[in-house]
């Protein structure tokens, strides 16, 4: 695509009774606003097959037709997000069943079995139908594979693939039971049949860690098999078109970097909750965080596939966009790999429980709407911003966000259950580096295992990695020794990919790599405070304090109370070329501000701009190798300024945006 897209969802399929009026004036609007894509056919599966094997094209045909007389590509769905009532009812096998063995009702949306025949086979019909029919039409894009996978399923179906699942991954019961470690609790398993999934219904076997572990996993596969499942007609008819499936941020249920695999391009759908407030940066900082991970996801430009224009319905208050935001998380994306500003949704419903979600076009119909004007004012920008399309973020930068991790220090019982705060503390850290301009990735497990994908990086951040995957500690003693800068936290390094611990001392296999020995871990209540003692200077600490010994490494700062004042909580160690961090206690963001702060210093890691940002201000780079585009963003309710030397002081309004060309420095 020669442009950045703008566009969203639309639904015209609603809107067929009134197609006369609506229809073309909703082009008219659309050209209006600079819109030049429209994702059309989500849950449009009623409209498309309203009884069994009755195909309804007509519609679908005309409005192509019109996006195409007016230079409107097309995001064209695959329906599969929500089905016809006719199939629930004929066939209650594509009906999921929850995690207590209930089953279903017709209704709602994003609950079908994925194992179910019937269900496959429906989808594979219409899919391979739609593809036959447009796969030629001017106006197809990129095909967009359902809707916002999520959920499980439990049924009778997902219980067998999930024991042919186990039995591929294990072979035999024995490899099974001590995997799980099933021991404990007279839980060994004696047959295959005898293994479900985890149930909500009783406990259960929840508290075996390997098999819930293995249940996520397992459901990550259902998805990749599904999309596949979705997908072949669609490569089969119509190779070059890219097909992606929206995803949403850190949705826990799915594996994103392994789902990733599979797409052609990653898209996702980001409902930030900006208040207009001083509270935005964080906002902002979360926002930002979300975007590098779904770029980090294949490494190359993403498609923002839903946004809010204004308010979003389902958040407990559903605030307007104060002026000026829709734009700044607009570009935002753009600024983080983002090559299309989409939205949900382009024509407001009227009924349903989304009729008061943002859309472009509003209840009253017409340009006239501060909304509107805030869309086009978007579409304007990006129309300004071909050289961005298809280029790269150069993030020599990686934070690690790791879903399996997740899964084990949700289930871990010990330290701190209600308040592990992985996704949190990741969050915090990456702040620290978003704040300063630093281009970031934020990767997995199983890219640092590849080899060779650290390569790229010299500042590698893993906090909180319990879990350690096979071949990531090996992989990171690697990459410090050949000169990078490794950073890692308390709780790390406790168990493998199974949720067994290592034994032989606290951090596992990191133990060298880090130069400590953590001994024990200590959790805090509420309101106790410790403090890091470090640089001069005393930072709160609390959560959770890790004792630590430095057996190689040096120590740079300590603690400043309780039993364990004075031993190490900040230590540094030297192997080979590179040195491996590691900060034993939470604390607030004004150490990890200082401390990153310090870092992108010692190691030169490439900043946006190389003028000190005020706080609030962030500055992000695309660039094709010969020009950088930075993107400055105020994140602040009240202007700012950047002092830029030479060429002067830049001033930004409250959440603005300035876009600064200049030629990429060669090295
Ligand atoms: C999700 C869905 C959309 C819509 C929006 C509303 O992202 O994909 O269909 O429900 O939320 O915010
Ligand atoms: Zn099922």
């Amino acid at each position: 695509m020669p442009h950045l897209l703008h566009g969203g969802d639309y639904n015209p399929d609603q809107w067929l009774k009134s197609k006369e009026a609506t229809w073309k004036e909703d082009m008219r609007l659309a050209r209006l606003a600079g819109i030049n894509t429209l994702s059309v056919g989500i849950f449009a599966w009623a409209a498309l097959e309203p009884e069994e094997g009755r195909y309804e094209f007509g519609w679908l045909d005309e409005i192509m037709d019109l996006m195409a007389e007016n230079g409107i590509s097309a995001v064209l769905a695959t329906p599969s997000g929500a089905r016809p009532g006719w199939m629930s009812h004929r066939y209650p096998e594509v009906l999921r069943v929850n995690g207590d063995r209930s089953k279903n009702r017709h209704g709602g949306r994003h609950n079908h079995c994925l194992t179910s025949p019937v269900y496959r086979e429906k989808t594979l019909a219409i899919n391979t139908a739609l593809a036959e029919r447009y796969g030629k039409h001017p106006a197809l894009g990129v095909w967009h594979l359902s809707n916002e996978y999520g959920g499980e399923c439990h049924c009778d179906l997902c219980q067998e693939r999930f024991r042919a699942f186990l039995q591929d991954k294990y072979g035999s019961l024995d490899e099974l039971n001590e995997a799980w470690w099933t021991a404990f609790w007279a839980k060994t398993y004696s047959d295959w049949s005898h293994i479900e999934s985890p149930s909500t219904h009783w406990r259960g076997e929840q508290d075996i860690h390997g098999l819930h572990l293995d249940w996520m996993r397992f459901t990550t596969e259902q998805f990749v098999d599904f999309y596949l499942h979705e997908a072949a007609p669609l490569k089969a008819i119509t190779p070059d078109v890219p097909c992606t499936t929206n995803l949403m941020g850190t949705y826990p249920g799915i594996d994103y970097f392994r789902l990733a695999q599979v797409l052609d391009v990653v898209s996702w759908d980001s409902y930030p909750q900006w208040s207009g407030t001083e509270r935005d940066v964080r906002t902002g900082a979360e926002a930002a965080f979300h975007h590098d991970l779904t770029r980090s996801l294949k490494g190359k430009p993403f498609m923002l596939m839903e946004s809010s224009p204004s308010a979003t319905n389902w958040r407990p208050v559903a605030k307007l966009h104060r002026p000026g935001v829709h734009l700044l998380q607009s570009l935002q994306a753009v600024a983080h790999g983002s090559d299309t500003v989409q939205y949900f949704q382009f024509r407001k419903g009227r009924g349903g429980s989304e009729k008061f979600h943002g859309a472009v076009v509003d209840h009253e119909g017409t340009e006239n709407t501060r909304v509107f004007r805030d869309v086009a004012e978007v579409g304007a920008r990006l129309a300004e911003l071909d050289a961005v399309v298809g280029t790269d973020t150069p993030a020599e930068v990686a934070v690690v966000f790791d879903w399996h991790n997740r899964w084990a220090l949700d289930d871990m019982k010990g330290m701190l259950q209600q308040k592990t705060g992985y996704h949190r503390t990741v969050v915090d850290h990456y702040k620290a580096f978003w704040e300063q301009g630093v281009p970031t990735d934020v990767i997995d497990s199983s890219l640092i295992a590849e080899p060779g994908y650290l390569d790229r990086y010299k500042v590698l951040v893993a906090p909180m990695l319990h879990m350690l995957r096979p071949g990531v500690a090996e992989a990171v003693d690697a990459f410090v020794r050949r000169g990078g800068t490794f950073v890692a936290s308390y709780a790390t390094g406790y168990v493998d990919e199974n949720d067994r611990t290592f034994l032989g001392g606290f951090p596992g296999p990191l133990r060298d790599t880090l130069g400590v020995w953590c001994e024990e871990i200590d959790a805090l209540y509420e309101d106790d405070r410790n403090a890091l003692e470090w640089d001069g200077r005393s930072y709160e600490a609390f959560d959770l304090c890790e004792l630590v010994h430095a057996e190689t490494a040096e120590v740079l700062g300590t603690y400043g109370a309780d039993f364990y004042a004075g031993s190490p909580a900040l230590t540094v160690n030297a192997r080979g070329e590179g040195q491996a961090y590691f900060i034993a206690t939470r604390t607030g963001e004004d150490f990890l501000d200082d401390f990153y702060r310090g870092l992108v210093a010692s190691t030169g890691v490439e900043r946006a701009l190389a003028a000190d940002l005020p706080a609030g201000v962030t500055a992000q780079v695309r660039t094709d190798g010969q020009t950088d585009h930075v993107f400055v963003q105020n994140l602040n309710p009240t202007a700012a300024a950047v002092d830029l030397g030479a060429e002067g002081i830049l001033e930004l309004a409250p959440f603005s945006t300035a876009i600064l060309d200049r030629p990429r420095p060669q090295v």
